[in-house]
């Protein structure tokens, strides 16, 4: 297959064929995508890269000709893990000289993170930002050339355009509509890792889903850091919920989900949208991020309780059992107790279906790691403590309201309970029944049981005869 970016010039292309398979006719390549949806996409076009250059994947790292680690550098924790793992790389690099180890990803995009690789990790030999990810073909051909560190963490407009995804799941796609993000939230480091907004092509999108959903895929996630504010950047200015109702007009059976959405941006038109759609459950993943105005405001997240509350009362007023999620930082710098507490007064009023929840890490570079903070962490992880407990009570009476209700769930595969099966219904909620394998990748529809504080349970009334590719 021809590579269709023009980084490298059909004639680039084939001296790096040539030299990728100077030694050996099979060439394999483990690539491991850490942190969000998004990087595990950007995970799946440098699958495409490889494969277009003609590398067999692999999920050892003992067989590997090359190791790519796609880093995310959201936590400190995500970072240690990685520099863990490169530190073992070493072993394997060892044994196969000629092993290529490639760095990218958010970490890779830092520019201190570069450097001390550089120093530290002499033994990897390519580096590229989330910015020049069309980039890597480019370098790969200077390793083969004789650079020693083939590094770029420039930042270039679609990094997409014209690589085509190596996708690792059979139904479910994820489709990224922007990169980078603008706002700047005081404890993120994705504005810095990412860059700038930059939405893509609604043309673009809507033939890639298009060909997802003619050739069986069942689910389409939109992505971004924030798709409220997608299209505002493009020649002609689009909204989100116009994308979102050119994708819902494809004909086929298939559900849209999206991720996430900045409370700020969220519109009535969105709001209206989601309830007005057969395609799109009734979900919607809000971060809220914290329950205290006060530390909204030193988070730069530009909204309040009460206006976080009235979209809330919008959706619910026009489907009380309309389902909620959203992520929570518990112990921003000097969070107090008063503050946490407005944080247990939210999740006791929205009542969310689920909850991702993170104790704030300190990033550099960024405005709130300059901020002071009195709070122990020991005092942290207490208030994480209370919180998940709290809201394991509420899910649980909360999740009741679907008892007795048929849900139609999109089956992804088998639970870890012998002769069941898992699923998610339209609006994300996780659903187990007894069924037969066969059913993966399918709609069926399910009575519901028996609920759980993170899930329900229940017994097949259908099973669809849609079949998939
Ligand atoms: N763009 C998305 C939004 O604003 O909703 C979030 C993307 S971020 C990758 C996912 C979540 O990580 C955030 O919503 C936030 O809760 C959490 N997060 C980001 N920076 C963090 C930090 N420094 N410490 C702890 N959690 C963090
Ligand atoms: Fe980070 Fe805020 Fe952007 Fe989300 S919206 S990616 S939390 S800066
Ligand atoms: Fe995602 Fe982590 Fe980067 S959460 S955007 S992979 S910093």
């Amino acid at each position: 297959m021809e590579l269709q970016n023009n980084v490298l010039s059909p004639e680039e292309q084939e001296l790096l064929r040539r030299a990728i398979f100077s030694q050996k006719q099979t060439m394999r390549a483990f690539v491991h995508s850490y942190g969000c949806q998004l990087n595990v996409s950007d995970g799946e076009r440098i699958r495409g890269i490889l494969e277009s250059l003609g590398y067999t994947m692999t999920s050892s790292w003992d067989d590997a000709d090359l190791i790519l680690l796609n880093t995310c550098a959201v936590r400190e924790s995500a970072e240690d893990r990685v520099y863990g793992i490169l530190g073992n790389i070493k072993q394997y690099k060892r044994k196969n000289p000629d092993l290529i180890v490639v760095l990218c990803g958010c970490m890779a995009s830092e520019e201190h993170t570069a450097s001390y690789v550089k120093s530290h990790y002499p033994y990897v030999n390519i580096v590229f930002g989330t910015g020049s990810l069309n980039r890597f073909p480019a370098l790969l051909l200077e390793h083969f050339q004789g650079t020693k560190f083939a590094c770029d963490t420039g930042e270039y407009d679609d990094v997409y355009d014209g690589i085509a995804p190596s996708r690792e799941h059979p139904f479910k796609a994820a489709v990224p509509i922007m990169f980078g993000c603008n706002n700047f939230c005081t404890y993120c480091i994705v504005p810095y890792v990412r860059g700038r907004e930059r939405s893509r092509k609604p043309q673009q999108i809507l033939e890639e889903v298009r060909q997802l959903v003619q050739s069986g895929y069942r689910e389409i996630m939109l992505l971004g850091q924030n798709v409220n504010s997608y299209g505002k950047d493009l020649e002609t200015p689009v909204s989100f919920a116009w994308l979102l109702r050119q994708v819902e007009a494809i004909p086929g059976d298939f559900v849209i989900r999206f991720l996430s959405s900045h409370p700020k941006d969220a519109t009535k038109e969105l709001l209206d949208t989601i309830l007005d759609s057969k395609k799109i459950g009734h979900h919607l993943h809000l971060p809220v991020q914290c329950g205290s105005d006060a530390v909204l405001k030193r988070m730069n997240r530009h909204y309040t309780i009460a206006q976080y509350l009235e979209i809330v009362e919008y959706l619910r007023r026009r489907d009380p059992g309309f389902s909620l999620t959203t992520d929570l930082i518990v112990g921003f710098p000097d969070e107090t107790e008063a503050d946490f507490q407005g944080t247990l007064d939210l999740i006791r009023r929205v009542q969310y279906d689920n909850l991702y929840t993170f104790i704030y890490s300190k990033r550099r570079g960024t405005k709130a790691a300059e901020m002071e903070d009195h709070t122990p962490p020991e005092e942290k992880k207490k208030r994480m403590e209370r919180l998940l407990s709290l809201q394991r009570e509420i899910a649980s009476a909360h999740y009741q309201r679907f008892l007795g209700k048929t849900m139609r769930v999109l089956v992804e595969g088998e639970s870890k309970r012998k002769g069941y099966l898992m699923g998610k219904d339209n609006a994300f909620i996780i659903a187990e029944f007894p069924g037969d394998p066969s059913l993966i990748g399918q709609f069926v529809t399910i009575t519901v049981t028996e609920t759980h504080n993170w899930a329900v349970e229940g017994v097949l009334v259908q099973e669809e005869t849609t079949c998939r590719k």
